[in-house]
Protein backbone atom coordinates (compact mmCIF):
# COMPACT_ATOMS: atom_id res chain seq x y z
CA UNK A 1 0.00 0.00 0.00
CA UNK A 2 1.55 3.58 -0.83
CA UNK A 3 2.17 6.03 1.77
CA UNK A 4 -0.96 8.19 0.52
CA UNK A 5 -3.33 5.13 0.72
CA UNK A 6 -2.34 4.57 4.13
CA UNK A 7 -2.23 8.00 5.41
CA UNK A 8 -6.16 8.17 3.94
CA UNK A 9 -7.14 5.45 5.99
CA UNK A 10 -5.43 6.69 8.99
CA UNK A 11 -7.36 10.21 8.64
CA UNK A 12 -10.26 8.12 7.63
CA UNK A 13 -10.36 6.16 10.55
CA UNK A 14 -10.27 9.15 12.86
CA UNK A 15 -13.05 11.44 11.59
CA UNK A 16 -15.49 8.69 11.55
CA UNK A 17 -14.38 8.26 15.27
CA UNK A 18 -15.00 11.89 15.91
CA UNK A 19 -17.36 12.42 18.04
CA UNK A 20 -18.87 15.83 18.65
CA UNK A 21 -18.07 18.87 15.91
CA UNK A 22 -15.15 20.48 18.10
CA UNK A 23 -13.18 17.29 17.70
CA UNK A 24 -13.94 16.95 14.39
CA UNK A 25 -12.72 20.88 13.84
CA UNK A 26 -9.34 20.19 15.25
CA UNK A 27 -9.04 16.79 13.25
CA UNK A 28 -9.27 19.63 10.24
CA UNK A 29 -7.30 21.74 10.83
CA UNK A 30 -4.92 19.07 11.93
CA UNK A 31 -4.56 17.42 8.53
CA UNK A 32 -6.21 20.45 6.16
CA UNK A 33 -5.19 23.39 8.12
CA UNK A 34 -1.84 26.01 7.06
CA UNK A 35 -0.04 23.63 8.70
CA UNK A 36 -1.92 20.39 8.72
CA UNK A 37 -0.51 16.97 7.40
CA UNK A 38 -1.57 17.25 3.52
CA UNK A 39 -0.63 20.73 3.26
CA UNK A 40 2.47 19.86 5.00
CA UNK A 41 3.19 17.43 2.16
CA UNK A 42 1.83 19.74 -0.56
CA UNK A 43 4.44 21.99 0.68
CA UNK A 44 6.96 18.91 0.21
CA UNK A 45 6.11 19.14 -3.69
CA UNK A 46 8.21 22.05 -4.51
CA UNK A 47 11.66 19.84 -4.09
CA UNK A 48 10.07 17.36 -5.89
CA UNK A 49 11.65 16.26 -9.88
CA UNK A 50 8.65 17.64 -12.52
CA UNK A 51 7.34 13.87 -13.48
CA UNK A 52 7.31 13.16 -9.26
CA UNK A 53 5.47 16.45 -8.58
CA UNK A 54 3.40 15.56 -11.51
CA UNK A 55 2.05 12.59 -10.21
CA UNK A 56 2.82 12.92 -6.12
CA UNK A 57 0.62 16.24 -6.52
CA UNK A 58 -2.69 14.40 -8.43
CA UNK A 59 -2.64 11.95 -6.02
CA UNK A 60 -2.59 15.09 -3.06
CA UNK A 61 -4.93 16.51 -4.30
CA UNK A 62 -7.52 13.42 -4.74
CA UNK A 63 -6.51 12.95 -1.27
CA UNK A 64 -7.62 16.47 -0.03
CA UNK A 65 -10.88 16.37 -1.66
CA UNK A 66 -11.51 13.16 -0.42
CA UNK A 67 -10.94 13.78 3.29
CA UNK A 68 -12.67 17.67 2.40
CA UNK A 69 -15.43 15.56 1.71
CA UNK A 70 -14.99 12.94 4.45
CA UNK A 71 -15.04 15.49 6.95
CA UNK A 72 -18.13 16.94 5.55
CA UNK A 73 -20.11 14.07 5.32
CA UNK A 74 -19.13 13.17 9.46
CA UNK A 75 -20.03 16.88 10.33
CA UNK A 76 -23.34 16.25 8.63
CA UNK A 77 -24.07 13.46 10.62
CA UNK A 78 -22.65 15.47 13.92
CA UNK A 79 -24.59 18.37 13.86
CA UNK A 80 -27.91 16.14 13.47
CA UNK A 81 -26.54 13.91 16.41
CA UNK A 82 -26.19 17.26 18.92
CA UNK A 83 -29.44 18.48 17.07
CA UNK A 84 -31.29 15.35 18.35
CA UNK A 85 -29.29 15.58 21.27
CA UNK A 86 -30.30 18.87 22.43
CA UNK A 87 -34.64 18.49 21.48
CA UNK A 88 -34.46 15.48 23.52
CA UNK A 89 -32.60 17.39 26.87
CA UNK A 90 -34.05 20.79 26.13
CA UNK A 91 -37.69 20.25 27.37
CA UNK A 92 -40.07 22.92 27.77
CA UNK A 93 -43.07 21.66 30.58
CA UNK A 94 -46.04 23.61 28.65
CA UNK A 95 -48.45 22.44 31.39
CA UNK A 96 -46.37 24.45 33.99
CA UNK A 97 -49.01 27.03 35.33
CA UNK A 98 -47.82 30.72 34.59
CA UNK A 99 -46.63 33.22 37.42
CA UNK A 100 -49.63 34.63 38.31
CA UNK A 101 -47.90 38.03 39.48
CA UNK A 102 -46.35 38.52 35.87
CA UNK A 103 -49.93 38.02 34.13
CA UNK A 104 -50.73 40.28 31.04
CA UNK A 105 -53.85 41.88 30.14
CA UNK A 106 -55.05 43.50 26.55
CA UNK A 107 -55.27 47.84 26.99
CA UNK A 108 -58.97 48.21 26.52
CA UNK A 109 -57.94 50.15 23.40
CA UNK A 110 -57.20 46.85 21.53
CA UNK A 111 -60.05 45.22 22.73
CA UNK A 112 -62.38 47.23 21.31
CA UNK A 113 -60.92 47.93 18.14
CA UNK A 114 -60.79 44.12 17.99
CA UNK A 115 -64.73 44.19 19.06
CA UNK A 116 -65.48 46.98 16.55
CA UNK A 117 -63.57 45.11 13.84
CA UNK A 118 -65.22 42.35 14.07
CA UNK A 119 -68.71 43.32 14.20
CA UNK A 120 -68.19 45.43 10.69
CA UNK A 121 -66.41 41.96 9.49
CA UNK A 122 -70.17 40.68 9.64
CA UNK A 123 -71.46 43.21 7.73
CA UNK A 124 -68.59 42.90 4.95
CA UNK A 125 -66.25 45.80 5.74
CA UNK A 126 -62.14 45.11 5.24
CA UNK A 127 -59.78 46.62 7.34
CA UNK A 128 -57.34 49.32 5.44
CA UNK A 129 -54.51 51.62 6.65
CA UNK A 130 -53.22 54.79 6.57
CA UNK A 131 -50.18 57.00 6.97
CA UNK A 132 -50.05 58.62 10.69
CA UNK A 133 -47.90 61.47 9.29
CA UNK A 134 -50.11 62.78 6.34
CA UNK A 135 -50.33 65.94 4.23
CA UNK A 136 -52.35 69.05 3.77
CA UNK A 137 -53.92 67.45 0.65
CA UNK A 138 -54.89 64.02 2.05
CA UNK A 139 -55.90 65.68 5.72
CA UNK A 140 -58.11 68.60 4.52
CA UNK A 141 -57.88 69.60 0.50
CA UNK A 142 -58.98 66.39 -0.97
CA UNK A 143 -61.74 66.03 1.81
CA UNK A 144 -63.12 69.22 0.48
CA UNK A 145 -61.73 71.88 3.39
CA UNK A 146 -61.74 74.91 1.66
CA UNK A 147 -58.13 77.24 2.00
CA UNK A 148 -58.95 79.03 5.18
CA UNK A 149 -62.10 77.31 6.35
CA UNK A 150 -62.35 77.60 9.88
CA UNK A 151 -62.88 74.05 10.87
CA UNK A 152 -59.21 73.52 9.43
CA UNK A 153 -58.26 75.74 12.62
CA UNK A 154 -60.84 73.44 14.34
CA UNK A 155 -58.53 70.58 14.25
CA UNK A 156 -55.92 72.01 16.10
CA UNK A 157 -53.58 70.62 13.64
CA UNK A 158 -49.70 69.72 14.81
CA UNK A 159 -48.18 70.53 11.61
CA UNK A 160 -44.72 69.05 10.72
CA UNK A 161 -41.65 71.16 8.96
CA UNK A 162 -42.28 71.25 5.23
CA UNK A 163 -41.15 68.32 3.09
CA UNK A 164 -38.23 70.97 0.92
CA UNK A 165 -38.79 68.35 -2.00
CA UNK A 166 -42.00 69.27 -2.45
CA UNK A 167 -43.48 73.04 -2.91
CA UNK A 168 -47.53 73.62 -3.28
CA UNK A 169 -49.55 74.27 -0.71
CA UNK A 170 -50.98 70.62 0.04
CA UNK A 171 -47.76 69.39 0.65
CA UNK A 172 -47.20 70.63 3.74
CA UNK A 173 -46.54 67.75 6.33
CA UNK A 174 -49.03 66.90 9.30
CA UNK A 175 -50.02 64.50 11.89
CA UNK A 176 -53.78 63.35 10.73
CA UNK A 177 -56.17 64.94 12.51
CA UNK A 178 -58.32 61.73 11.48
CA UNK A 179 -58.71 58.49 9.91
CA UNK A 180 -61.11 60.15 7.09
CA UNK A 181 -57.08 61.01 5.65
CA UNK A 182 -57.21 57.06 4.43
CA UNK A 183 -61.08 57.14 2.52
CA UNK A 184 -58.52 59.55 -0.07
CA UNK A 185 -55.93 56.97 -0.31
CA UNK A 186 -58.14 53.97 -0.77
CA UNK A 187 -60.42 56.09 -3.11
CA UNK A 188 -57.41 56.90 -5.26
CA UNK A 189 -56.07 53.47 -5.22
CA UNK A 190 -59.57 50.99 -6.04
CA UNK A 191 -62.40 51.12 -8.24
CA UNK A 192 -65.19 50.91 -6.87
CA UNK A 193 -67.56 49.05 -5.24
CA UNK A 194 -65.52 49.78 -1.61
CA UNK A 195 -66.33 48.72 1.86
CA UNK A 196 -64.06 49.36 4.47
CA UNK A 197 -63.15 50.15 7.75
CA UNK A 198 -59.41 52.28 9.22
CA UNK A 199 -58.74 51.72 12.81
CA UNK A 200 -56.15 53.87 14.03
CA UNK A 201 -54.07 56.82 15.47
CA UNK A 202 -55.16 60.52 15.01
CA UNK A 203 -53.64 63.71 16.76
CA UNK A 204 -54.77 66.68 17.78
CA UNK A 205 -53.21 69.63 20.07
CA UNK A 206 -55.89 69.27 22.77
CA UNK A 207 -55.75 67.65 26.30
CA UNK A 208 -58.35 67.65 29.34
CA UNK A 209 -60.31 64.81 30.18
CA UNK A 210 -61.92 63.84 27.47
CA UNK A 211 -59.19 64.81 25.02
CA UNK A 212 -55.37 63.47 24.54
CA UNK A 213 -53.54 64.68 21.60
CA UNK A 214 -53.13 61.72 20.58
CA UNK A 215 -56.20 59.27 20.39
CA UNK A 216 -57.72 56.43 18.10
CA UNK A 217 -60.77 56.76 15.39
CA UNK A 218 -62.35 54.26 13.42
CA UNK A 219 -63.59 55.12 10.09
CA UNK A 220 -65.71 53.68 7.67
CA UNK A 221 -66.13 54.12 3.86
CA UNK A 222 -69.18 52.84 1.55
CA UNK A 223 -68.81 53.52 -2.24
CA UNK A 224 -70.73 51.62 -5.06
CA UNK A 225 -74.02 52.73 -7.30
CA UNK A 226 -76.89 52.49 -4.80
CA UNK A 227 -76.00 53.12 -1.14
CA UNK A 228 -77.92 55.78 0.52
CA UNK A 229 -78.50 57.73 3.98
CA UNK A 230 -80.98 54.56 4.96
CA UNK A 231 -78.06 52.21 4.45
CA UNK A 232 -75.93 54.34 6.47
CA UNK A 233 -78.89 54.62 8.68
CA UNK A 234 -79.30 50.88 9.23
CA UNK A 235 -75.72 49.78 9.19
CA UNK A 236 -74.62 52.16 12.19
CA UNK A 237 -77.69 51.27 14.29
CA UNK A 238 -76.90 47.72 14.16
CA UNK A 239 -73.37 48.23 14.67
CA UNK A 240 -74.04 50.23 17.88
CA UNK A 241 -76.96 47.26 19.28
CA UNK A 242 -74.29 44.70 18.59
CA UNK A 243 -71.48 46.89 20.54
CA UNK A 244 -73.11 47.74 23.19
CA UNK A 245 -75.16 44.73 23.73
CA UNK A 246 -78.28 46.59 23.74
CA UNK A 247 -81.05 44.81 21.48
CA UNK A 248 -83.79 47.58 22.17
CA UNK A 249 -80.76 50.43 21.71
CA UNK A 250 -82.31 53.87 20.74
CA UNK A 251 -80.62 55.76 18.29
CA UNK A 252 -81.25 59.52 16.56
CA UNK A 253 -79.39 61.34 13.59
CA UNK A 254 -79.01 65.43 14.33
CA UNK A 255 -78.02 67.10 11.06
CA UNK A 256 -74.39 67.96 11.09
CA UNK A 257 -71.46 69.63 9.13
CA UNK A 258 -68.83 68.20 7.53
CA UNK A 259 -67.17 69.68 4.95
CA UNK A 260 -66.42 65.98 3.16
CA UNK A 261 -70.40 64.86 3.51
CA UNK A 262 -73.08 66.02 2.50
CA UNK A 263 -75.98 65.61 4.45
CA UNK A 264 -74.08 64.74 7.23
CA UNK A 265 -75.34 63.97 10.77
CA UNK A 266 -74.49 63.31 14.60
CA UNK A 267 -75.45 59.92 15.55
CA UNK A 268 -76.84 59.67 19.24
CA UNK A 269 -77.70 56.92 21.75
CA UNK A 270 -79.94 56.51 24.37
CA UNK A 271 -78.55 56.83 27.44
CA UNK A 272 -79.20 57.22 31.77
CA UNK A 273 -77.70 58.95 34.32
CA UNK A 274 -78.36 57.41 37.53
CA UNK A 275 -76.40 58.17 40.75
CA UNK A 276 -73.47 59.59 39.06
CA UNK A 277 -73.44 56.45 36.70
CA UNK A 278 -73.74 56.31 32.66
CA UNK A 279 -76.37 53.43 31.46
CA UNK A 280 -76.26 52.80 27.39
CA UNK A 281 -79.90 52.02 26.93
CA UNK A 282 -83.46 53.07 26.48
CA UNK A 283 -83.97 56.05 29.02
CA UNK A 284 -84.38 59.89 29.19
CA UNK A 285 -80.50 60.82 27.68
CA UNK A 286 -78.92 61.19 24.49
CA UNK A 287 -75.09 60.70 24.23
CA UNK A 288 -73.23 61.66 20.76
CA UNK A 289 -71.36 59.29 19.71
CA UNK A 290 -70.54 59.49 16.40
CA UNK A 291 -70.23 61.30 12.69
CA UNK A 292 -71.28 60.31 9.18
CA UNK A 293 -72.92 61.57 5.98
CA UNK A 294 -73.14 61.00 2.41
CA UNK A 295 -69.92 61.17 0.81
CA UNK A 296 -69.85 64.61 -0.94
CA UNK A 297 -69.43 64.74 -4.68
CA UNK A 298 -66.48 66.84 -4.63
CA UNK A 299 -64.31 64.20 -2.58
CA UNK A 300 -65.33 61.52 -5.01
CA UNK A 301 -63.87 63.95 -7.77
CA UNK A 302 -60.86 64.85 -5.77
CA UNK A 303 -60.39 60.80 -5.96
CA UNK A 304 -60.76 60.51 -9.74
CA UNK A 305 -64.15 58.82 -8.71
CA UNK A 306 -67.32 60.07 -10.85
CA UNK A 307 -69.82 61.31 -8.60
CA UNK A 308 -72.41 61.08 -11.58
CA UNK A 309 -71.78 56.84 -11.32
CA UNK A 310 -70.98 56.43 -7.78
CA UNK A 311 -71.73 57.12 -4.38
CA UNK A 312 -71.68 56.12 -0.76
CA UNK A 313 -71.45 57.17 2.79
CA UNK A 314 -68.52 57.34 5.98
CA UNK A 315 -68.87 57.78 9.12
CA UNK A 316 -65.94 58.48 11.93
CA UNK A 317 -66.05 57.73 15.72
CA UNK A 318 -63.57 58.04 18.58
CA UNK A 319 -62.56 54.74 19.93
CA UNK A 320 -61.74 55.60 23.44
CA UNK A 321 -65.20 57.58 23.91
CA UNK A 322 -66.74 54.20 22.72
CA UNK A 323 -64.69 52.47 25.03
CA UNK A 324 -65.13 54.92 27.79
CA UNK A 325 -69.20 54.28 27.28
CA UNK A 326 -69.15 50.81 26.94
CA UNK A 327 -66.76 49.85 29.94
CA UNK A 328 -67.45 52.87 32.29
CA UNK A 329 -64.22 54.57 31.78
CA UNK A 330 -64.57 58.19 33.31
CA UNK A 331 -61.26 59.55 31.94
CA UNK A 332 -59.83 59.35 28.68
CA UNK A 333 -56.26 60.44 29.60
CA UNK A 334 -56.06 57.66 31.75
CA UNK A 335 -55.62 55.08 28.67
CA UNK A 336 -52.44 56.35 28.03
CA UNK A 337 -50.76 56.56 31.80
CA UNK A 338 -49.87 52.75 31.53
CA UNK A 339 -50.57 52.76 35.29
CA UNK A 340 -50.69 48.81 35.85
CA UNK A 341 -53.43 49.54 38.65
CA UNK A 342 -55.23 50.89 35.84
CA UNK A 343 -54.58 48.19 33.09
CA UNK A 344 -55.32 45.83 35.71
CA UNK A 345 -58.62 47.18 36.78
CA UNK A 346 -60.10 47.88 33.15
CA UNK A 347 -57.76 45.43 30.86
CA UNK A 348 -58.60 41.70 29.49
CA UNK A 349 -57.49 38.58 29.81
CA UNK A 350 -55.82 37.08 26.86
CA UNK A 351 -58.29 34.34 26.18
N1 LIG B 1 -63.56 62.80 10.40
C1 LIG B 1 -64.63 63.25 11.25
C2 LIG B 1 -64.02 63.72 12.59
O1 LIG B 1 -62.89 63.45 12.87
C3 LIG B 1 -65.63 62.17 11.51
C4 LIG B 1 -66.38 61.76 10.29
C5 LIG B 1 -65.92 60.75 9.46
C6 LIG B 1 -67.57 62.42 9.93
C7 LIG B 1 -66.62 60.40 8.33
C8 LIG B 1 -68.26 62.06 8.81
C9 LIG B 1 -67.80 61.05 8.02
O2 LIG B 1 -64.67 64.39 13.35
Amino acid sequence: MSNIEALKQEIVETVDAANDMQELESLRINVLGKKGRITDMMKSLGQMSPDQRKEMGQSLNLLKNEITQKIESRAEVLKNKELNQRLENEKMDMTLSIRPEQKGSIHPISQTIEEMVSIFATMGFTVAEGPEIEDDFHNFTALNFPPEHPARQMHDTFYLPDDPEKKSDDAHLLLRTHTSTTQIHVMQNTKPPIRIIVPGRTFRSDYDMTHTPMFHQLEGLVIDKTSHMGHLKHCLTTFCKKFFAVEDLPVRFRPSYFPFTEPSAEMDIGCTHKDGKLKIGAGSNWMEILGCGMVHPNVLSNCGIDPEEYQGFAFGMGVERVAMLKYGIPDLRTFFESDIRWLRHYGFGPI
